[in-house]
């Protein structure tokens, strides 16, 4: 019976063009990488600055492992909490301006665990439609109100958070949208929060390391005070190239979920070898600032690039610069032809994105070449148009 109906539910997906196909991809030299065999430069990864395979990162990961075993053994709470974690949560804290933070094993789990943690019956989120899925499953968990706003609607919200009762109350947003690489609203959002005396939490997954003039993300691009968002979610495995996920806040912020957050307390600790590589890469996100202003570089002649040759971009200034194709059949083609053409692009289709908005999300990284855009614009030129 089970079977039956999975088995149709699969054959509906290819019926409406959202049947997904995970492709082996082997990386190589840089951004370049095989993908099914293919060799591709690779532009639809999350590493935006090229530190995944930096050697000082590598290096860090191994010396790590020498010194410490690959697992961890344990949870934080019992005995998996090593040096390595505990002087990487200092530093991620020190990068944020807040008093700490904490390590989670992904970004997915710390979404969860926060607004789990934080929330429940009766309370109400304010969520912007656009964020992540994660944020939503978060809500979910807590069993509190979702109430979503049009994508950046800063009225609507308003009107909701008129509506919203005295009880507890929270606004929730990626800082830079995974699919579409626009920033929130933050200081709109901020203004609205301390007015309705709700609580705001940012997840800058994608901002991390890139916004900002040195790189500490959304809340440092708008000049805002640490204290105006007191819930702040990062992810590693983006920009700083290797794993895992942090919250930031105040003491008590972080001792609260220390004692009650599920997905930090019942999980093994991060490998602690991947704690001191990510020490390594903060340390290269903070001074190897010539990645940002390469980036600002490459993405300023992609968009000039993609304009000319007509093609529909969002209103992005990050390294996230999705294509907009509305088809879930002719998106999938489009990438299927940019494989074939050297390119790794992914085809973005309904769930992640809503229905008619299928898109190819194209990421720039600091390791790619200005020939690789150049490239990469005449590819989309020959299999998008
Ligand atoms: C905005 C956002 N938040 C959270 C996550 C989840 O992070 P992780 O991959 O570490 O689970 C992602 C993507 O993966 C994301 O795009």
């Amino acid at each position: 019976m089970i079977l039956d109906h999975l088995k149709s539910q699969l054959e509906g997906f290819k019926a409406q063009g959202l049947y997904r196909h995970r492709r082996v991809v082997e990386k190589a030299h840089g951004m370049g990488a095989f993908s099914d065999g293919h060799p591709v430069v690779n532009f639809c990864a999350n590493d935006y600055l090229g530190l995944s395979g930096h050697p000082k990162v590598v290096q860090a990961l191994m010396h790590g492992a020498e010194i410490y075993g690959v697992g961890s053994g344990a949870s934080h709470l019992v005995t998996g909490h090593g040096p390595a974690h505990h002087a990487l949560e200092e530093e991620l804290a020190d990068f944020c301006g807040r008093e700490r933070a904490l390590l989670f094993s992904t970004g997915y789990m710390a979404n969860l665990g926060v607004i789990a943690s934080f929330l429940g019956r009766g309370d109400w989120v304010l969520a912007d439609r656009l964020n992540h899925a994660s944020l939503v499953d978060g809500v979910l968990l807590s069993h509190a109100q979702l109430k979503r706003y049009h994508h950046a609607d800063v009225a609507e919200l308003k009107t909701l958070l008129d509506r919203c009762p005295p009880k507890g109350k929270m606004i929730i947003t990626d800082g830079v949208f995974s699919m579409d690489g626009d920033l929130a609203p933050l200081p709109e959002l901020v203004k609205l929060a301390e007015k309705a005396k709700a609580w705001l939490m940012v997840d800058d997954a994608h901002g991390f390391g890139v916004v900002g003039s040195t790189g500490r993300g959304v809340v440092e691009h708008f000049g805002l005070d640490v204290a105006a968002v007191p819930l702040l979610v990062g992810t590693l495995g983006k920009a700083f190239g290797t794993f895992g996920a942090f919250v930031a806040g105040d003491y008590d912020v972080i001792e609260y979920l220390i004692h009650r957050c599920r997905p930090y307390i019942y999980t093994t600790a991060l490998p602690p070898a991947i704690a001191e590589a990510t020490r390594a890469s903060l340390r290269l996100v903070i001074n190897e600032t010539w990645r940002r202003d390469k980036l600002r570089t490459l993405i300023e002649r992609f968009r000039s690039g993609a304009s000319q040759l007509g093609l529909q971009l969002l209103p992005s200034t990050t390294p996230i610069q999705p294509i907009m194709i509305g088809d879930n059949y002719r998106v999938t083609q489009a990438s299927q032809r940019l494989q074939e053409l050297g390119f790794l692009v992914a085809a973005i289709r309904p769930p992640t994105v809503p229905e008619g908005t299928a898109r190819l999300r194209v990421t720039l990284s600091a390791i790619h070449e200005e020939q690789d855009v150049d490239r990469l614009l005449e590819g989309l030129g020959n299999a998008v148009i």
